[in-house]
């Protein structure tokens, strides 16, 4: 293949991995966001493939043989364990920027040091401390999310520990600066892992300090730092666009990360450096209050009465798969003239635009879904506020109380509702570990079992009565 007809290929797939971005935006675009991304990296790989100065053709198909082999399995996950699988992919793109420095350092080396131009190694240098600390943050964030025994899930903290780290980085870019500078020196092959190595222990104690709560943001500043270990890869190889593909990976990543800040109320700083999701001693005030249980007839009685319901899903639906019933129940709901919303909290469940999809599944329309910021103004106004499975975002202690973890957390307001049912199975804490004042309000009554079952109990009764009248 010529130069010139790779080159317009690579454009045509930046082209549409910027369209895939565009169409991911939206719901109703998303699958064709989806397609054009593979088609362009379909495209990449093909058009590389075809170079004329690729001939270990064998080495090409083995590598897309294991990654078949890896990724199929990785792609089947349940929706809830999505979160660490995207951490495990950012670990592999993080190790596969990492490999390709270190092995074109070692064949610059080898071929003439005139190869080492000071361009070069600063790419290099880049490359390896962002690909290889990204390799082990990863995989120490996918660890956490997925509670591997043997990681922490709360932070772990020591003294100087913002300082310490900080010191490795500056050593591990100092001896970076020493090889940039002297990279044929004949120390220098030796010094070479010693930056690897700072930088996979730099991932590892980057991660440590930080709680679960915080690792969806995390992942996605692992995603800027496996984007930009990418670009320095492409000024490595030379490859135009792996440099626009890393650049459109590392700023998404980068703008998701703001966005999940700011829904939880929190600077970057203090997500990285905050030691967040820190249990606190829980406030016992579970032992102290008296839940009001209901049963599932009572609340279709009230449900029925109602002219404005507002769903709050959170994580506990997703565990629960409980979303095709809340299908059901928001058609029963529609066909009595009643006004169904579904409040979408940024955060809710455990990766962006988790409830999202699930309500797609279960074809309920985009529509009615409205963003928090949206819903907290008609929440006074509405008869039934219906949680299910939601904990931390209509937690008010975010609003009001100053010691709690998740002061400051915008939440969805569904303490201002006429009635309150929600939907879980026990007294426990939800993902920050404290407990939730609106289980005890005056206007709350608890609806206790699994999602699935409870909401399918509901559709029955009012599935039961439509029937009868
Ligand atoms: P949570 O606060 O985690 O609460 C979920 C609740 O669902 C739990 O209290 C649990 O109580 C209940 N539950 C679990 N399984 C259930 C089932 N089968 N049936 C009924 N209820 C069930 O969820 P949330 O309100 O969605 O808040 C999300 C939290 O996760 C926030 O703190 C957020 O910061 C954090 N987080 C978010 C993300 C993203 S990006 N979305 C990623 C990671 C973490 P029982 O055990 O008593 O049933």
């Amino acid at each position: 293949m010529t130069h010139a007809i790779a080159q317009v290929a690579y454009i045509v797939a930046t082209a549409l991995f910027i369209f895939a971005l565009h169409w991911m935006n939206t719901p109703a675009t998303a699958r064709k966001g989806v397609y054009a991304g593979v088609a362009g990296m379909t495209i990449a790989v093909l058009v590389t493939w075809a170079q004329p100065a690729v001939v270990h053709h064998l080495w090409i198909v083995v590598a897309i043989v294991a990654g078949f082999a890896v990724g199929v399995p990785l792609a089947n996950v349940p929706l809830t364990a999505v979160p660490q699988r995207t951490a495990l992919s950012h670990a592999f793109g993080g190790l596969a920027a990492g490999l390709v420095g270190t092995a074109k350092y070692y064949l610059w080396f080898s071929e003439g040091p005139e190869n080492l131009t000071a361009f070069r190694m600063v790419a290099i240098i880049l490359e390896i401390i962002l690909g290889f600390l990204t390799f082990t943050g990863s995989l120490m964030a996918a660890g956490k999310l997925q509670e591997i025994k043997w990681i922490p899930q709360r932070p772990v903290t020591y003294p100087f520990q913002n300082l310490s780290n900080l010191l490795l980085l500056l050593v591990a870019a100092g001896l970076g600066v020493a090889l940039t500078l002297h990279p044929t020196a004949p120390w220098a092959p030796q010094l070479f892992p010693v930056i690897i190595v700072l930088a996979l222990a730099f991932g590892v104690l980057l991660i440590i300090p930080i709680g679960g709560a915080d690792m969806p943001t995390v992942i996605a500043i692992l995603n800027a730092y496996a984007g930009l270990s990418a670009v320095a890869m492409g000024f490595v190889l030379d490859n135009k666009l792996l440099i626009t593909a890393g650049a459109l990976d590392g700023s998404s990543g980068l703008i998701l990360a703001i966005i999940m800040c700011k829904a939880m109320n929190r600077s970057f700083t203090n997500v990285l450096f905050g030691a967040f999701g820190q249990v606190q001693a829980a406030k016992a005030i579970g032992e102290q209050k008296q839940y009001k249980a209901e049963t599932a007839e009572g609340a279709a009685q009230v449900l029925e009465q109602a002219s404005l319901v507002v769903i709050v899903p959170g994580y506990g639906m997703a565990v629960a798969q409980a979303q095709h019933k809340v299908r059901e129940l928001y058609d029963q709901l529609k066909k009595r003239g009643i006004t169904v919303k579904f409040a979408i909290h940024p955060v809710a469940g455990r990766m962006p635009g988790h409830m999202n999809v699930l309500l797609a599944e279960a074809d309920i329309p985009y529509t009615d879904l409205v963003e928090m910021d949206e819903i907290n103004g008609d929440m006074p106004q509405c008869d039934v506020c219906l949680v299910v499975g939601a904990n931390d975002v209509v937690n008010p202690a975010a609003r009001s109380d100053k010691a709690s973890p998740i002061f400051g957390m915008p939440i969805i307001d569904a303490d201002k509702a006429r009635t309150i049912f929600a939907i879980k199975r026990s007294k426990n804490p939800g993902f920050a570990g404290i407990d939730n004042e609106l289980y005890f309000a005056d206007r709350t009554w608890m609806l206790f079992g699994d999602a699935k079952n409870v909401i399918g109990e509901l559709v029955k009764q009012l599935a039961g009565e439509s029937g009868m009248h």
